[in-house]
């Protein structure tokens, strides 16, 4: 059985797979094709941090494949009432054919994962945000971009940089990411990509000028300086993460047909300016509709794959 919690633990042939099966499920959907792959299916969503398209994605996911989603909140569970992971995972996946958890750390997701006894896919922890990834890349093969591409991202050395890291070096094209000092990527997920770049002809490259990475790029990504559980630092961040704006005068150094992505929520005047989000390089609400496709695609991939554990 394959849990779906890092794109590290995908090859690329697999990531492919699953991102053509998404696009085949999207096509079905548009024209009125459907077929219930999951039908009579349940997912369970865990969610201790807030969300939108993640939810809803989710959940509008599983009711077009003929099944079933449950939104649990940690707040209403016994998970926010100290009960542990481990038994928490026992019980659900007894219960439920597939989860979805949204938390904190990377570690937590793992641990449950290891109780379980159905496929568990990350919706999000401090350290990755693989799904997103997949709906990014979705978007980048539909719009012609995924021949030899280069990508900037720039700023936080958050989730979704050491997504793309993951992703780049796993598929094999150069990601350039820049940010501010001290908001540098983690080391060991670093260390892993340049590791997976030898194997893929990857080429990562870390900056810290956006103005350097974004030169002659055919993508220019970006995400919130102040990701989920780093309200407090929303103050001191803004002030460090001066310069590191993706506005059109940044954009006008990439390519002339580059196309501009956020996985969103974006904060207009922060990480991005308000003229760029509104651009016709900016396709950022198709990416967040393939958040459903890549997710389906995910999920009925997961579900094929299951065996007994
Ligand atoms: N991009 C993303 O995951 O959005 P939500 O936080 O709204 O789920
Ligand atoms: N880096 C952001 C992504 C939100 C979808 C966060 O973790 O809050």
């Amino acid at each position: 059985m394959r849990h779906f919690l890092t794109l590290n633990d995908f090859t690329k042939d697999e990531i492919l797979e699953i991102l053509n099966l998404a696009i085949e499920i999207k096509d079905e959907l548009k024209s009125g094709n459907i077929k219930y792959r999951m039908k009579d299916k349940s997912l369970a969503m865990i969610f201790e941090k807030s969300s939108t398209r993640t939810r809803v994605s989710f959940e509008v996911g599983m009711t077009q494949l003929g099944g079933h989603a449950l939104f649990l909140s940690s707040k209403d569970t016994q998970l926010g009432r100290g009960e542990p992971l481990k038994d928490t995972a026992r019980v659900i996946s007894r219960m439920v054919d597939m989860v979805m958890i949204r938390t904190y750390k990377q570690k937590d997701l793992e641990e449950f994962a290891s109780y379980s006894k159905v496929p568990v896919i990350n919706g999000l922890t401090d350290e990755y945000h693989p799904v997103q990834l997949m709906a990014d890349y979705m978007t980048m093969m539909e719009l012609g971009k995924d021949k030899e591409p280069k990508v900037a991202y720039i700023g936080d050395g958050n989730n979704m940089a050491h997504s793309w890291l993951m992703l780049a070096s796993k598929l094999g094209f150069e990601l350039r990411v820049a940010t501010p000092k001290g908001y540098e990527v983690n080391d060991d997920i670093l260390h892993t990509a340049l590791q997976n770049a030898k194997v893929s002809g990857a080429k990562i490259v870390i900056l810290n000028d956006p103005k350097e990475a974004v030169k002659g790029c055919d993508v220019v990504t970006t995400d919130t300086w102040a990701s989920m559980g780093q309200e407090d630092e929303k103050a001191q961040r803004e002030r460090d993460f001066q310069g590191y704006i993706v506005d059109s005068d940044l954009m006008r150094l990439a390519k002339d047909d580059a196309i501009f992505l956020h996985c969103l929520p974006a904060y207009r005047g922060q990480e991005v300016s308000e003229e760029v989000l509104e651009s016709p390089q900016s396709v950022i609400f198709q990416e967040a509709e393939n958040r459903l496709h890549a997710q389906k695609g995910i999920m009925v991939w997961l579900d094929k794959n299951r065996g007994d554990k």
